[in-house]
């Protein structure tokens, strides 16, 4: 963690935590040797790429275009053609529009060390070249997931960062499933806000990252998603891992309720007073039963 990142990261257009933005940029200025590459799989508006070029700049590497930052570039306007304007830091966007002019003038500062991919990431192919850091915010399908994996991982060389910045949600049971899967290669190092951390302590071999247990629909992937229960993991923590359990499965929803209802009462209080969307634990619960019962996970 970086407690003295610059500022100027902190009030970037994203959907990081500052926790976050200042992991980043440690990674990037701490455990870049500039050697190889740097990956930003789902920029938004540019504040991860920011934050890891920010990072490389403090560590003093030389801007060689070594983070491939990849962005769809839109976010879908709703379907019941409804407008719908978030706010992000100071700036307005509407659901439906392209915001890639947004991210490049986020990135426009660390333009050397940027190699923007404005398109679908399901169309790129990774050339093979040493990844050193592969931050990962894309994975909201599937198959989005099972790409990913194929096209980065094995370009991780032992010694090199794996983040994933959705893995403590409720929801993306196969982002678990992967890591589960994956043990041998990466160790866990930790977590910040939802994103969890690894280290490849083993590269993965091709053919290893081809098979997708959850695609597959492999019979081990109750298995492999219980083996993400690391360590030293807070309540919150727990609580997401077991409801994505619940994603995959389709069951234990009862059982969830009995084994995290001091959590549940208590976070219910943290919510209390909060503007915007009520997002507790009581909330994604039934949001989980709602789901799950239209067999969408
Ligand atoms: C959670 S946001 C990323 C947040 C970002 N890392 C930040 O710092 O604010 C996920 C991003 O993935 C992008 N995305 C989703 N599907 C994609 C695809 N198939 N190809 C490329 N980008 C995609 C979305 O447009 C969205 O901006």
């Amino acid at each position: 963690m970086a407690e003295d990142a610059p500022e100027e990261i902190m009030g970037l257009p994203g959907m990081l935590s500052l926790k976050e933005r200042q992991m980043l940029f440690a990674l990037g200025r701490d455990h870049y040797s500039g050697n190889g590459q740097i990956i930003d799989a789902g920029s938004f508006m540019g504040c991860s790429t920011s934050c890891l070029a920010a990072g490389v700049k403090a560590g003093q590497q030389a801007p060689e275009k070594q983070i491939h930052a990849y962005e769809l570039g839109i976010l879908p306007a709703p379907a019941n053609g409804q407008t719908i304007i978030r706010k992000f830091g100071d700036i307005k966007y509407e659901q439906g529009k392209s915001f890639v002019p947004i991210l490049k003038d986020t990135i426009k500062p660390w333009w050397g060390y940027i190699d923007l991919n404005v398109g679908d990431i399901l169309q790129e192919n990774w050339d093979g070249d040493h990844i050193e850091i592969c931050f990962v915010d894309v994975c909201k399908t599937p198959e989005l997931n099972a790409h990913v994996t194929r096209q980065f991982f094995p370009s991780i060389p032992v010694g090199g960062y794996l983040v994933n910045q959705d893995f403590f949600f409720d929801r993306l049971p196969y982002v678990k499933v992967t890591m589960g899967y994956l043990s041998e290669y990466f160790e866990w190092v930790g977590r910040v806000y939802t994103s969890s951390i690894w280290r490849c302590v083993k590269q993965v071999p091709q053919d290893v990252a081809d098979y997708d247990p959850y695609l597959e629909k492999d019979p081990k992937c109750r298995e492999y998603h219980e083996m993400t229960v690391y360590d030293d993991l807070g309540k919150d923590a727990l609580f997401m891992l077991d409801l994505s359990l619940s994603y995959l499965t389709g069951e234990g929803l009862d059982e969830l309720e009995g084994k995290h209802h001091e959590f549940i009462e208590h976070n219910a209080t943290v919510w209390e007073g909060r503007e915007g969307k009520r997002r507790d634990a009581r909330f994604r619960i039934e949001r989980a039963r709602k789901l799950i019962a239209e067999g969408n996970i």
